[in-house]
């Protein structure tokens, strides 16, 4: 169920000009993390540094006992397959319609028979929701359908870790959820670790497991979702709450006369807000790596801020959780009782309520996005 990935004191660097460095963390198996920094700080050098096109200057990616930076060539490759990647761009073949990039990979890497290809092709077509769109070029669809085909290409040869780079961007907010939902789903499914990269905040607020920070060259912090969104921490604080008010500025880094400026109208960064109850799987599944609601904090003597956890419909997740997981069987355990992904007891049940979910079955070809 997914591979964890450990990084140690990675630094990277072009030239004379330093990406980040000493960066280490782990990226749990079979959670949902996000990586977030302003633009330019180096989060997709860290993914390309992550899948081995890359080579930092210094430190280890650990993928089980393999230390990737110092491979041979041969088991390089061989460790590569383990990876499903989503570039920034898409990254789609312009001249292939939809069908044979998908299939591209398993006709390079495997040696499977054509009707072989089109099964796996076909389902990871329908599980992003782009049945009915095989034959058209990447110039003919949508910018978020090339997201999906290219998120389809990233699963086809099964991942153990996934990693994607801002897959919402240039999507409407409504999209972007159901994208979000996408991934939810996906996971509960396949078990695989994901990495996003991203700079919608309420997907970071949302959707992980575990949020990350890059920022001036350093990863600021990574850790579970409620200790980033219950942090004081200047840059942390700053960055998942959108604020002007912090150490960022319009290129990276506040100047002293900013800061001071700010500190003469005396801004102040104001109460952090409530932690949001997190997406959940559209079939109503707890997934393998989702922690309960508030048990970080609780764990670590964190009192929230006042509203955490709490829905539109004003239950509180940390008193529902226990309630919530024993209705409902474990993502890989048997289906839900009640038909079309509806959780137990119908769209009125826990599942069909709990918030930010948008109807189950609502990302098919139609929704376009
Ligand atoms: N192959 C390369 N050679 C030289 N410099 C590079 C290369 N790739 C990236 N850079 C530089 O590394 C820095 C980080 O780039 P990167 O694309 O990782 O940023 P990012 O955090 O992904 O930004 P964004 O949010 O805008 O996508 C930039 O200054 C970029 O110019
Ligand atoms: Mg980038």
């Amino acid at each position: 169920m997914g591979v964890e990935i450990r990084v140690e004191g990675l630094t990277k660097s072009f030239g004379r000009q330093t990406i980040w460095q000493d960066v280490s963390l782990t990226v749990p198996a079979g959670e949902i993390s996000v990586l977030l920094g302003p633009s330019g700080t180096g989060k997709s050098v860290f993914l390309k540094s992550l899948v081995g096109l890359l080579k930092p200057d210094r430190g280890h990616i650990w993928i089980g006992d393999r230390d990737l930076p110092r491979l041979p060539e041969a088991q390089l490759y061989e460790t590569r397959k383990l990876f499903g990647v989503l570039f920034q761009d898409g990254a789609l073949f312009g001249s292939m319609n939809v069908y044979d990039n998908v299939a591209f990979p398993l006709r390079e890497h495997t040696k499977k028979s054509e009707s072989e290809v089109r099964q796996i092709v076909m389902n990871n077509l329908d599980l992003v929701g782009l049945l009915g769109a095989e034959k058209k070029l990447p110039g003919e669809i949508s910018g978020g359908m090339k997201k999906r085909a290219g998120l389809a290409r990233a699963l086809v040869l099964d991942p153990e870790i996934l990693l994607v780079d801002e897959p919402d961007s240039g999507l409407d907010p409504v999209r972007t959820s159901y994208l979000n939902q996408t991934f939810v789903d996906l996971i509960s499914e396949i078990n695989a670790t994901l990495l996003i990269v991203t700079h919608d905040i309420n997907t970071a607020r949302t959707v992980p497991d575990n949020i990350g920070l890059l920022f001036r060259r350093e990863l600021v912090m990574f850790g579970p979702r409620e200790m980033l969104l219950s942090s004081e921490e200047p840059v942390v604080r700053q960055f998942l709450n959108a604020r002007k008010v912090g150490p960022i500025g319009m290129s990276e880094e506040k100047d002293v006369s900013e800061l001071e400026a700010e500190a003469k109208l005396g801004d102040d960064p104001g109460k952090l807000p409530p932690i949001p109850p997190q997406l959940m799987t559209s079939n109503g599944r707890v997934r393998r790596g989702q922690h309960a609601p508030g048990a970080w904090c609780a764990a670590h003597g964190v009192t929230p801020p006042p509203g955490s956890f709490i829905d539109d419909l004003g239950r509180n997740w940390v008193e529902e959780w226990p309630r919530y997981v024993a209705s409902m069987a474990p993502a890989g355990g048997p289906p839900p009782a009640a038909p079309g992904g509806m959780p137990p007891g119908g769209p009125g049940g826990p599942g069909g309520q709990f918030p930010g979910n948008p109807p189950p079955g609502q990302y098919g070809a139609g929704a376009g996005y």
